[in-house]
C-alpha cells in the first residue's frame, strides 16, 4: 500500500518552500501517492509560484477575498478542507511554517485523524504579538504536529524545551535554499520578462537597495516610518536606486504608493515571480525588508539585510552577522543604511557569504524519514 501524502498551502512563501518538497515526493511514486491542496489564502501571488514550478494542485479552496479579516479565513480553511480531508483520507498531512492556512490546516488534518508533519517547525520569538499572528500560528501547529521537521538546531532545541519528543524532530536544513540553489543556477540564464523588463528601469551606475515588506504588526504607523525612512534614503543618495515590488495587501500598497510615488530613484513594482525576484537579490547591493523568507535567502547570496522587525525567530543569521534588526524606527533604518552605505568595511563585514539554513537537501531528508518511518 502506498503512503498517501497531503501536502496544504496557501501562500507565496508557503508555496515556495513547499514546491521542492511536492517536487521530492513526486519522484518517488513507488511508496507515495502525493497530492497537493491550495487554500489560495493568496491568489496572483500564489500562482506566480504554482507557475514556476510547474505545479498543478489537485485541490484549490480558491478562499482569497480582497482584504481578507483572520476570522474568516481560519473558519472557511478548516470547512473547506473537510471534504478533501474526508474524500482522500490522507496518511500524512504536511504543513509549513506559520500561516493562517498552516495553522488552520492542521486543525483539519488533526480532525481528521492524519498525521501531521510540520514544515519549518521550532522557530520561535515567544513573543505572541510579534510576528502576529504567525508565532502563535506556529506554537499551535508545533502543539498538534506528530512531525517536527526543524530547520536548523536551534529551532530543533525550542521544541525540546517545549517537551516535545526527540524522535519526532529531524534537523533537515530549511526547504527555501532547496528552492534558492535550484533557481539561483538558472537565473542569468532564463528567459523571463520580467528581467527583461528589470534590466530596462536598472541605472547601473547606481546601488541597489531592494526592499519588500508586508507585516501586519507593521501595517499604520510602522509602514508609514518604513515608507519616510526610504524617501529620506533615497532623496539623500542619488546614487542609490530603491525597488520595492509591493505586496498586494491594500494595508501596504496605499502607504507606500501615497508617500513613494514620484521619487525619480525609487521604483514601484508589481511582485515578482521568483526567478526575477532572485536575480534582483543577486543583483542588489543590501537589501531592507521584514520577510521571514528573504532573511533565509540573503545570506546565501551575500546581501547584508537590514530587517524591519522588532523581534526575529531566525537568530541564525543575525549571529552570522548577516542581519541587523532595525525595526520600524525612521531614524534607525536611515543611519543603519547610511552606515552601508558609506562604511566599506562594515559592508564587507555584513557581505559575507554564509548558510545558516541549510545545504539544499532538506527535502530528500523529510522524504526519506517518512520512507523509513
Ligand atoms: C500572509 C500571511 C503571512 C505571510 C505573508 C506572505 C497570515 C495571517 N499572513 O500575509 O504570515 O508572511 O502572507 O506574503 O497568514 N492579496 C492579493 N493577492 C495576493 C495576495 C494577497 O490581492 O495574491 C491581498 C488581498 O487583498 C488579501 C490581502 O492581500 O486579502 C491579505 O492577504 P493575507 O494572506 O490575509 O495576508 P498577508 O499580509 O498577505
Ligand atoms: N518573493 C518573490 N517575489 C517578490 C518578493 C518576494 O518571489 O516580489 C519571494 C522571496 O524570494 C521569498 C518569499 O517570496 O522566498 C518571501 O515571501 P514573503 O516576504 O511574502 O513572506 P514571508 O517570507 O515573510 O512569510
Amino acid at each position: 500500500m502506498k503512503i498517501k501524502n497531503l501536502i496544504i498551502f496557501g501562500t507565496r512563501p508557503e508555496a515556495i518552500k513547499m514546491a521542492p518538497l511536492v517536487k521530492e515526493f513526486q519522484k518517488n511514486t513507488n511508496h507515495f501517492e502525493t497530492r497537493v491542496c491550495v487554500t489560495a489564502q493568496h491568489r496572483e501571488m500564489l500562482d506566480q509560484v504554482l507557475h514556476f514550478f510547474k505545479i498543478t494542485p489537485d485541490y484549490d479552496l480558491d478562499l482569497m477575498k480582497a482584504n481578507q479579516n483572520l476570522y474568516s479565513l481560519t473558519a472557511d480553511i478548516i470547512s473547506g478542507l473537510k471534504s478533501i480531508l474526508e474524500d482522500f483520507k490522507p496518511d500524512y498531512v504536511y504543513v509549513h511554517g506559520d500561516t493562517t492556512t498552516t495553522m488552520a490546516a492542521s486543525i483539519g488534518a488533526f480532525y481528521s485523524g492524519a498525521k501531521i508533519c510540520h514544515v519549518e517547525a521550532g522557530l520561535r520569538t515567544h513573543n505572541k504579538r510579534s510576528p502576529f499572528p504567525e508565532e502563535i500560528n506556529r506554537q499551535v501547529t508545533g502543539r498538534i504536529a506528530d512531525f517536527h521537521f526543524a530547520p536548523t538546531t536551534a529551532s530543533k532545541n525550542n521544541l525540546l524545551a517545549e517537551n516535545i519528543n526527540p524522535n519526532s524532530i529531524l534537523v533537515t536544513g530549511n526547504t527555501v535554499i532547496d528552492a534558492l540553489l535550484a533557481s539561483v543556477s538558472i537565473v542569468d540564464n532564463v528567459d523571463n520578462e520580467e528581467i527583461d523588463y528589470l534590466k530596462t528601469i536598472i541605472d547601473s551606475s547606481k546601488k541597489i537597495i531592494l526592499v519588500t515588506g508586508h507585516r501586519r504588526e507593521n501595517h499604520g504607523q510602522g509602514f508609514n516610518n518604513i515608507c519616510e525612512a526610504l524617501k529620506e534614503i533615497a532623496e539623500q543618495h542619488l546614487n542609490v536606486q530603491v525597488i520595492y515590488p509591493v505586496h498586494l495587501n491594500p494595508n501596504v500598497k496605499e502607504p507606500v504608493y501615497e508617500i513613494l510615488s514620484n521619487i525619480s530613484n525609487v521604483n514601484l513594482i508589481n511582485p515578482l515571480t521568483y526567478p526575477a525576484f532572485v536575480w534582483l537579490m543577486k543583483q542588489s547591493y543590501l537589501i531592507i525588508t521584514d520577510s521571514g523568507g528573504v532573511q533565509e535567502e540573503a545570506p546565501s547570496l551575500g546581501k547584508p539585510v537590514l530587517v524591519m522587525r522588532d523581534t526575529t525567530e531566525r537568530p541564525e543569521a543575525v549571529d552570522a552577522g548577516t542581519v541587523i534588526l532595525v525595526g520600524t524606527n525612521k531614524e534607525r533604518i536611515v543611519s543603519e543604511t547610511n552606515n552601508l552605505l558609506i562604511n566599506i568595511g562594515h559592508y564587507k563585514y555584513m557581505s559575507a557569504l554564509h548558510n545558516p539554513y541549510g545545504d539544499g537537501k532538506a527535502c530528500q531528508r523529510i522524504v526519506e524519514f517518512i520512507r523509513t518511518n
